[in-house]
């Protein structure tokens, strides 16, 4: 749904050029084409080559000026030589959205988690978002405008979802690397202050129950990061999260990721450091973690995450 204040932006970001990484499918791509209907030119990154090409098709196809470039997150070289395509291509950039993320599954408590599952959440969502902000910050600043989007998860953002759905522990990894995500956010958004920039930094959230890769990123695992440890149980598949909700009496439904791509438009705009939904009860947990910090008291506020998130758990992969 568009809004006053999204209007508003997509003036003022008309003709001006928006980079996403992870912009083959999922959330990446309803950014693009956001972005690309406001009247932006668009840079789709990401790793997988044919998936990229099908999308930046479907945005060009929709009229949008958009570019493809294979990418990968994990390598600063590569990201370099995506900001320097996207200055080739379109001369200047203005809203980065460090979006690439893998579903960073491991089995087990988390003493048991594969390092092979580690290395590959942590350089792909925490090295990844590191790399475009060093490729891409000192080009905003050079031009003394733009935005960098990171786009981080409740599921660690707030706290971790540290037990799923059916009871047993839920992914360590993931969680760590979307905590990693919010900090290195903040840190930005106060380092680009202290220079008196008008660059400013947003952390997005996505919210709901969301149709999209992330929950089968075990397809594409790059063979250096193949598994060192013998997996006890076959890999997550979202049908199978999807049947497990229901079997626990949840209704699944998923929500439009255009709503996630409004709520960036709507952050730009706004310029709100925070990107998210209306609140929901799971924002509790934030009041819930900051009173625990303040009495110095056990972290309860864990418990009340698996009682009211726990419809969009699952037992590996926790909430995304
Ligand atoms: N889906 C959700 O429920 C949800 C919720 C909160 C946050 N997120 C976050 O949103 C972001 C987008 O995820 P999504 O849900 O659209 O999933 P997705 O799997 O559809 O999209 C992620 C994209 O990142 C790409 N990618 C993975 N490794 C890469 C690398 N090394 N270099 C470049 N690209 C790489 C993938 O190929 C994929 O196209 C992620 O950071 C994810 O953690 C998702």
């Amino acid at each position: 749904m568009a809004t006053m204040s999204t209007q508003a932006v997509a003036t003022d970001l008309r003709g001006k050029t928006a980079v996403v990484t992870g912009g083959a499918g999922g959330i990446g791509q309803a950014l693009g084409r956001r972005f690309g209907r406001a009247g932006m030119n668009v840079v789709l990154a990401d790793v997988l080559a044919e998936p990229l090409k099908e999308a930046t098709r479907t945005l060009a196809d929709e009229g949008i000026e958009v570019a493809g470039v294979v990418t990968d997150v994990t390598d600063y070289a590569s990201v370099e030589a995506l900001a320097n395509a996207a200055l080739d291509r379109f001369g200047a950039v203005h809203v980065v959205c460090n979006n690439a993320g893998t579903g960073a599954v491991s089995e087990g408590y988390m003493w048991e988690h594969d390092l092979a599952d580690w290395r590959w959440g942590i350089d792909v969502n925490v090295l990844g978002v590191i790399h475009g902000i060093k490729a891409f910050v000192p080009i905003l600043l050079g031009q003394g405008e733009g935005h960098v989007v990171n786009t981080c998860s409740g599921n660690g953002g707030f706290a971790p979802i540290a037990r799923g759905a059916m009871g047993g522990p839920a992914t360590a990894v993931y969680p760590m690397t979307k905590a990693a995500v919010l900090c290195l956010t903040e840190s930005l958004y106060t380092h680009l202050q202290m220079t008196g920039t008008r660059v400013r930094a947003h952390v997005l959230f996505p919210g709901g129950f969301l149709n999209t890769g992330i929950w089968e990123s075990w397809r594409h695992r790059p063979d250096r990061y193949a598994a060192a440890q013998q997996r006890r149980a076959p890999e997550t598949t979202l049908a199978a999260v999807v049947a497990r909700f229901e079997a626990a009496g949840a209704r699944v439904e998923f929500s439009p990721l255009d709503t996630i791509a409004d709520q960036v438009m709507d952050g730009l705009a706004a310029d709100s450091f925070w990107m998210m939904g209306p609140p929901t009860p799971a924002d509790q947990v934030v009041a819930g973690k900051a009173a625990s910090i303040l009495a110095r008291g056990a972290p309860d506020y864990l418990v009340d995450v698996l009682g009211q998130d726990a419809e969009s758990t699952s037992d590996e992969g926790g909430t995304r």
